[in-house]
């Protein structure tokens, strides 16, 4: 995640069965790049030692305001004021009393009342503990004074029961930080956005598909919510794991992504069409596996319905995004399909290009808008590039009268 890099982030640790997930949280915000520095409950350093999350992070571990010593080298005002972000991450029912009573006492609340930088919590208890009025009352007046709350996982918990209450995964930790620290320019704005590739069915084992792993859209789609949006997400077969609060729709062949994003983009005012679609689908599916009985085998494929024309053809004012993939003349094609399929913007890649396009990481694009605008990204992450996207779309809208109102 690019929005962590160089970012001053502190995680404080609370003692919770799950502090021990902490070690792994801090490699994980290094690996984005972020500068960690850890503070400590005194109920933290029992469930884990202060000394391996000072290993990690390569600092002193904060855990005690009385002791002179420690205080005195790191300061838990400067800890506070430094940080651009702040992960609470186990917060316990404990832990969550005292925020909300506003009490001071130990490193971790103290952190909480000086720091005037965004407040991420992820509680996490046992889901009766967690479903206990005074532990909601504790997280609803912590969401109303602008903490971040982060809902807990549901599954088998350390003490033996299941249900809510688990602690979030760190993709899940670091992409709610990210969030904290992005611009809400699409507050309550809908997005419908579509994703990987189709499968085209010959049989009941074999389909016609493409190389398209889903990571560009499902990017679009993190990037749409850390922005504030609300996101429908139409999507093909992928491995990947589906941005946590998006609204995802399954789909397979290109008529069923057709009609899915037909019906998410009526409602949405944002459409971006990143699916690599089938363009042609077997005339007919064999009901019975298809046995090899020739030397050769003619398959006849029929064009499917684009489905960009479809949602422009429906009218109004949505801003519609497609993408062109490209092997040659990228800007000329690109052009040619904005103005064919009636697009806002189209965001084109070279898809021969080393470190662009399907199954990396990385991309490459020319951003083309209908007004002649063309801005080269040069090679980004997916998610970076994202960013650039919705940029790009802020400021359509913008043009439109539709200045969405930063939180
Ligand atoms: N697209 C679509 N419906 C289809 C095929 C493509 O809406 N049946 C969308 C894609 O999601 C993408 C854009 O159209 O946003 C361009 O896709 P691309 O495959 O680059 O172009 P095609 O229109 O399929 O044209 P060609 O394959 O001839 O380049």
């Amino acid at each position: 995640m690019y929005l962590l890099k160089g970012k001053r982030i502190l995680l404080c640790v609370s003692g919770g069965i799950a502090a021990y997930k902490s070690a792994e949280l801090v490699r994980r915000l290094q690996d984005c790049g972020a500068e960690v520095r850890v503070a400590m409950t005194e109920a933290a350093t029992k469930s884990i030692s202060p000394l391996t999350l000072q290993a990690l992070s390569r600092h002193p571990v904060a855990s005690s305001l009385l002791d002179p010593g420690e205080d005195a080298s790191i300061g838990h005002i400067a800890l506070a004021e430094e940080a651009d972000a702040v992960l609470i991450a186990p917060a316990t029912a404990d832990l969550l009393a005292r925020l909300a009573a506003g009490m001071a006492g130990d490193m971790v609340t103290a952190v909480a009342l000086v720091t005037r930088a965004p407040l991420i919590v992820a509680p996490s208890m046992n889901g009766n503990m967690l479903s206990h009025p005074a532990v909601r009352a504790n997280i609803h007046k912590l969401a109303g004074w602008g903490y971040r709350i982060v809902e807990s996982d549901s599954g088998e918990l350390a003490c033996g029961y299941e249900g809510a209450g688990r602690l979030p995964d760190a993709e899940v930790l670091i992409a709610e930080v990210a969030a904290a620290l992005s611009k809400q320019d699409f507050a309550g704005v809908r997005f419908a956005i579509s994703a990987g590739p189709t499968r085209e069915a010959l049989d009941p084992v074999r389909y016609i598909s493409n190389r398209s792993s889903g990571r560009m859209g499902y990017e679009v789609a993190a990037a749409a919510l850390r922005r504030g949006g609300r996101v429908t997400l139409v999507s093909g077969p992928t491995a990947l794991l589906p941005p946590r609060d998006a609204e995802l729709v399954r789909v397979e062949s290109a008529a069923e992504m057709s009609e899915a994003m037909l019906v998410a983009a009526s409602n949405a005012e944002v459409v971006v069409m990143v699916a690599a679609v089938a363009d042609y689908s077997p005339r007919q599916a064999c009901t019975e596996k298809i046995k090899k009985n020739d030397e050769s085998l003619s398959l006849e494929l029929l064009r499917t319905e684009d489905i960009l024309t479809q949602i422009t053809r429906l009218g109004g004012d949505r801003i519609v995004v497609g993408f062109a993939a490209e092997t040659g003349d990228l800007l000329a094609n690109a052009a040619e399909k904005l103005e064919r399929k009636g697009l806002d913007l189209i965001v084109a890649n070279d898809v021969g290009a080393e470190g662009s396009g399907f199954e990396v990481a990385t991309n490459s694009a020319l951003l083309i808008d209908a007004s002649g605008g063309c801005e080269e990204s040069g090679l980004l992450g997916k998610d970076e590039l994202s960013d650039r996207i919705l940029d790009r779309i802020a400021a359509l809208r913008a043009g439109r009268g539709k200045v969405q109102h930063e939180e």
